[in-house]
């Protein structure tokens, strides 16, 4: 079979050798654990021939999505977890050890925020916050003590895209792995691995299920690394159940369909809310104006992904008002579902953070950020024009 991106996806699960034949869509192995004839039988699955024992540990379902998603993202293995935020937590502490330091962009999702800057914080590890798009910036946060560099392809909720191949170099020069958050882009779009990043995760919540049905996440990596990730999430239990991994495998198979009409509306649409007068500006890679377009088009494989953001001119009450005039477009804070959604960063996933530091990321109360779905791209453009 081809190992075209598009046939991977599609074709994603079918060659699990569970059983003599096999049923063309894979069946859910619901169970929580697996039956033993006799010791024998026990000995043999831990000493030799391996096998499923306890779901916590390893199920089917789990173990054919992580493999999936590992061939579309180049990777050697992939750990799939309850969610993205357990896919981040175990790999971040399987690479780091007590007194290291951390350098992470100055811009992540909150939740990754909290674990950096607080319950990492907590037991001792030093984590620096830098602008990963200035590199002077992280060649001089950068030195021996640093064990771990992290990012975001395009930071939450401004879109920003640094330069990862020349951070892996500042990186490599010092001893410190490099784990990429790539969800925003999804791996239709972009590859960390391809540029010797060493790890990344997604929080498959969002673009590789789709369909906002499921919370789960996946480390990709080396195939000793993931083993060390595994007994992790085995420990803490973050292990992704049967049933979710299915419909993850299934959300998968049209990725790229999906991804292909995101990224193409989101472009439009972005160029829609450029022209706009009610608009001051708009942040989306595949914008000649995005202070970073030139690295996203270096960069990325197919497209810009389907995050935009843009600042009305009427501040908080424009914003209110706006969000009340829209028709179809839904007030939902997560992200990469089908149908087009919104999110007013400053009341909801920016709330907790003070308001000067907002503005100096750019986060102002007129800021909306919008996860643009698979609808026709007129009608996207209907909905945001009647209500601007
Ligand atoms: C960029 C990014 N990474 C990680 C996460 C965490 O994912 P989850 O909610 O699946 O734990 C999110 C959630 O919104 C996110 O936006």
């Amino acid at each position: 079979m081809s190992n075209d991106f598009d046939i991977l996806a599609i074709h994603a699960g079918k060659d699990n050798k569970v059983l003599n034949t096999r049923p063309e869509v894979p069946p859910i192995y619901q169970t929580s654990v697996y039956a033993f004839e006799d010791i024998a039988h026990v000995d043999r699955v831990l000493e030799s021939e391996g096998g499923y024992i306890y779901s916590r540990y390893g199920n089917p379902n789990r173990d054919m999505l992580g493999e999936s998603i590992a061939k579309l993202a180049k990777a050697d293995m992939g750990v799939t977890t309850a969610s993205g935020m357990g896919a981040i937590a175990a790999s971040i502490l399987a690479v780091i050890k007590k007194g290291d330091k951390i350098l992470a962009s100055h811009e992540v999702y909150g939740g990754t925020y909290t674990l950096l800057a607080k319950d990492l914080a907590e037991i001792g590890i030093e984590v620096v916050f830098v602008d990963m798009t200035d590199l002077e910036k992280v060649r001089e946060a950068i030195d021996e003590n640093a064990s771990l560099v992290y990012l975001e392809t395009i930071t939450n909720p401004t879109m920003k895209v640094c330069d990862q191949k020349a951070i892996v170099e500042l990186a490599k020069q010092n001893n410190a792995k490099v784990i990429v958050d790539n969800t925003f882009a999804s791996p239709y779009v972009y590859r960390p691995m391809e540029v010797g990043v060493d790890i990344v995760v997604h929080s498959l919540t969002k673009y590789i299920n789709g369909h906002s049905d499921v919370t789960a996440g996946v480390v990709l990596g080396e195939k000793e690394f993931c083993n060390v990730v595994n007994e992790k999430v085995k420990s803490y239990g973050a292990s992704l159940g049967p049933f979710d991994a299915w419909l993850t495998l299934r959300g998968l198979k049209t990725l790229p369909l999906r991804m292909e009409r995101i990224c193409s509306n989101a472009l439009e649409v972005a160029k829609f809310l450029e022209n706009h007068p009610n608009v001051n500006y708009v942040n989306y890679p595949g914008l000649a104006s995005h202070p970073q377009s030139q690295t996203a088009k270096k960069q990325f494989l197919n497209g810009f992904g389907g995050m935009l953001s843009f600042e009305l001119k009427g501040g908080l009450n424009g914003a209110e008002e706006f969000i009340q005039n829209l028709s179809m477009i839904e007030y939902v804070p997560s992200l990469a579902g089908l149908t087009t959604t919104l999110l007013h960063p400053v009341s909801t996933s920016h709330r907790p953070m003070p308001k000067s530091e907002r503005e100096t990321l750019g986060i102002g109360d007129g800021l909306i950020r919008l996860s643009i779905g698979i609808e026709p791209a007129k009608d996207i453009i209907n909905d945001l024009n009647s209500a601007l």
